[in-house]
């Protein structure tokens, strides 16, 4: 595990975009599809920042990660978070309701919410609709309830996740445009397949056709300052430039784990009285076609 460099202005932002948007910003209520390549850190900040930005905002949130479980339908996943968090409303005890009530000084009902539906059958055949189901917790809870899949892309990759964003385009259509609504329905999807992710927002026959798409804005100097800092702090020597080392990043595509590889390299491979800031950007320069090597013989190898 390693130890996570918060960007709490980041998530603090996109809160507010999501949350009180400004007039030009209102569209992200249409939905926000996030892009970014694999291993960039984009679970990691929606979950250690995004995520608790937005609770601590008075949002409810639910979170699912379609690549958790590959042998799991994405439409099951989703269904099951969401059922999840229904369940968890009821319980009076549970720690939803202890989070809202205490974000609102306990204002809502003592004995959990109450739902004219099954929980178990939300989603599912003879069930109440998600579009239903959402729409109760939001009239309930009275707040912003904000729906994060990671791994969007998968659901389009069968009909039964298409179906799935068709409901939650459902619920979100049922739920926003009504006047004086107590709170709003906004999903956010991430992925690492920039295409098939901006597909899902450009694309006529799509659910969130319409919605915003952007790119997840990648780690940059002020990682790699708390980086060198923290080594610093560990007693390491030698230690390249800032800005030697944000070249280095971003040169191994803003990954932490490649800097970390390419700096313990740094450390074991530079002769005693050499200069790291000559050093790094060869390895860094290594690590690069190496991995190129790597993603080739992927893209050609893989049945
Ligand atoms: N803010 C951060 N501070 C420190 N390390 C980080 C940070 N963000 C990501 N990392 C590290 O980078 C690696 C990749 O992070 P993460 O899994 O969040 O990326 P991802 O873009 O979601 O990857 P994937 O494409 O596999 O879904 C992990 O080892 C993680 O610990
Ligand atoms: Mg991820």
């Amino acid at each position: 595990m390693h130890t996570i460099f918060h960007r709490t202005k980041l998530a603090q932002e996109m809160t507010r975009q999501l949350l009180q948007p400004g007039v030009l910003d209102e569209g992200l209520r249409s939905g926000l599809f996030i892009s970014g390549l694999r291993r960039t850190g984009k679970t990691t900040f929606l979950q250690a920042d995004l995520v608790p930005a937005l609770e601590g905002a008075g949002a409810l949130v639910i979170y699912v990660d379609l690549w958790s479980n590959t042998q799991t339908h994405p439409a099951t996943l989703v269904r099951g978070a969401i059922r999840r968090t229904l369940a968890e409303l009821q319980s009076p005890a549970g720690a939803v309701v202890q989070k809202l009530q205490k974000l609102r000084n306990a204002e809502l009902a003592v004995a959990g919410f109450k739902f004219g539906f099954k929980v178990e059958s939300v989603g599912a055949e003879g069930g109440a609709t998600l579009a239903e189901a959402l729409t109760e917790v939001v009239d309930q809870a009275k707040c912003d309830l904000v729906l994060i899949v990671d791994e969007v892309q998968q659901a389009i990759t069968s009909e039964e996740g298409k179906q799935m964003l068709l409901a939650l385009k459902a619920a979100r259509d049922g739920i926003n445009p009504r006047p004086g609504t107590p709170g709003h329905f906004i999903f956010v999807g991430t992925g690492s397949h920039r295409a098939l992710v901006s597909e899902l927002t450009a694309r006529r026959n799509q659910a969130f056709a319409g919605a915003t798409s952007i790119p997840y804005p990648v780690l940059d100097a002020d990682y790699v300052r708390y980086l060198l800092e923290r080594l610093r702090a560990e007693g390491a020597a030698a230690l390249p430039s800032l800005e030697v080392a944000t070249q280095a990043f971003r040169m191994l595509g803003a990954r932490p784990e490649e800097m970390l590889r390419a700096l313990r390299e740094l450390r074991s491979l530079m002769p005693p009285g050499g200069d790291p800031d000559q050093f790094l950007p060869v390895i860094a320069g290594t690590l690069r076609s190496t991995a190129a090597d790597v993603g080739l013989r992927n893209h050609f190898f893989t049945p």
